[in-house]
């Protein structure tokens, strides 16, 4: 990844402004629901608790820092830095792509852990197909947004499990990870074709340094040492896992119908809520849908027992959408979207005004391969990421500029 910071963007921006003729369709929020199981995994998170080390939380854990982000400046959003001081490449890697943005300004009202601005993103596995064994799912990076020089940690995510001779174990989560957002202690992962995953922040576990994934023997647990990141097995001396503690699966046909590709959440509605979007290449199908949040429970409000009914949903019809985030400002609600163009043009940004019905085009404002939108409101600024290799910046945009 590369860093950069919002300001040397804000001057760089090319204004160009297009109405585009797409029409946006409310379509029948009712018939969308979820069924949860919050804390489905606890009793197999305590088990690996009693076992393995915690590594007390985002903060500490983000202090013990190993990678270091490259720090630049560009004048140029798509400009890209090679990666020279440290041994790893993830700036130029295939084996992994990045997808979902958050931060800790969704975390928490404050915007920050502690003391620490910390940006999260995921990445899957790109190189082997998710119904391989050996891919190796997701991993989660933690990057330190407080210092001048951005470190971050990876982390792989987790299903607890037990082996068949009943010792706590767990394999990988071999999903796309297109999206993420951070509400308190609760990490939600969109799951393509089934919902979403919910990971408790709680439980950072420390493993054994080493190439696979789960138990491996006597009190030995491992987190697929990835090898081709030189710098761990020059300076890492242990691997951190985050185990699923639920999940939200689509329960009703609309909602079984309907693609998880990115999410985000809006801190500016009452109560709090989150807006989901699916992905198509050809823009059929591509809808967004919301559900409330449960301050208190960090989770979807239940319409009743544990099913969760949204409450909006839209079709968009945008092409190749990947990102979507929503914020309400003196009383205008307005939508971004972010699309991708192809791996040789920029991504195009929209904005949507919920109340007018203004759509609004903002040709090659983004970077190639634009992905998941967060929306941090300290600094009113819009977050996103770059997927391709050699081309990843994670940078923002000045959202009153939209
Ligand atoms: C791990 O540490 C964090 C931060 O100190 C704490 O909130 C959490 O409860 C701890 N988890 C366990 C299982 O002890
Ligand atoms: C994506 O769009 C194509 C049309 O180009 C359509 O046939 C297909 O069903 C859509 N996929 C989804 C998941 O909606």
């Amino acid at each position: 990844m590369v860093w950069t910071t919002p300001k040397l963007l804000i001057t760089t921006i090319a204004a160009t402004v297009l109405t585009a003729q797409a029409a946006i369709q409310e379509l029948d929020a009712s018939q969308f629901k979820l069924f949860g199981k919050p804390g489905h995994y606890e009793a197999l998170i305590n088990k690996l608790d009693g076992i393995l080390p915690n590594a007390s939380g985002p903060s500490q854990f983000i202090r013990s820092y190993t990678y270091v982000l490259c720090h630049f400046d560009i004048s140029t959003i798509c400009t890209c830095c090679g990666i020279k001081k440290t041994g790893y490449d993830d700036i130029n890697t295939d084996k992994w792509y990045p997808q979902g943005v958050t931060s800790s300004s969704d975390a928490y009202d404050k915007g920050t852990y502690g003391d620490n601005n910390i940006m999260l993103v995921s990445w899957y596995d790109h190189t082997v197909p998710a119904s391989d064994p050996a891919n190796k799912g997701v991993r989660i990076s933690f990057v330190d947004m407080n210092k001048e020089q951005h470190n971050y940690r990876n982390v792989l995510l987790v299903v607890p499990e037990e082996t068949s001779s009943g010792v706590p174990s767990f394999h990988p989560v071999r999903i796309h990870a297109g999206g993420i957002m951070w509400y308190d202690d609760k990490l939600y992962v969109v799951d393509t074709n089934a919902g979403v995953r919910i990971f408790d922040l709680g439980h950072i576990c420390k493993v054994t340094v080493g190439d696979q994934i789960g138990y491996v023997s006597s009190d030995r647990y491992e987190a697929a040492n990835y090898k081709y990141v030189l710098f761990i097995t020059l300076y890492q001396k242990s691997q951190y896992v985050i185990p699923q503690w639920g999940y939200y699966l689509a329960n009703s046909d609309v909602a079984k119908d309907f693609r998880y590709s990115f999410i985000s959440l809006d801190r500016t509605t009452t109560p709090d809520s989150f807006v989901m979007g699916q992905y198509n290449s050809s823009g059929v199908n591509n809808r967004i849908v919301r559900f409330d949040l449960d301050y208190n429970t960090r989770l979807p409000i239940h319409s009743s027992d544990t099913y969760a009914t949204a409450t909006e949903f839209y079709y968009v019809g945008l092409k190749s959408m990947q990102g979507v985030t929503s914020v309400t400002k003196d009383g205008v609600q307005k939508y971004y979207f972010s699309c991708s163009r192809g791996e040789n043009t920029n991504g195009d940004l929209y904005t949507w005004d919920r109340s007018t019905g203004a759509l609004q085009q903002y040709t090659g404002e983004l970077s190639k391969g634009p992905e998941d939108l967060t929306y941090r409101q300290q600094g009113d600024e819009l977050w996103t990421i770059g997927e391709h290799p050699g081309e990843r910046p994670v940078y923002a945009l000045s959202a009153n500029k939209y």
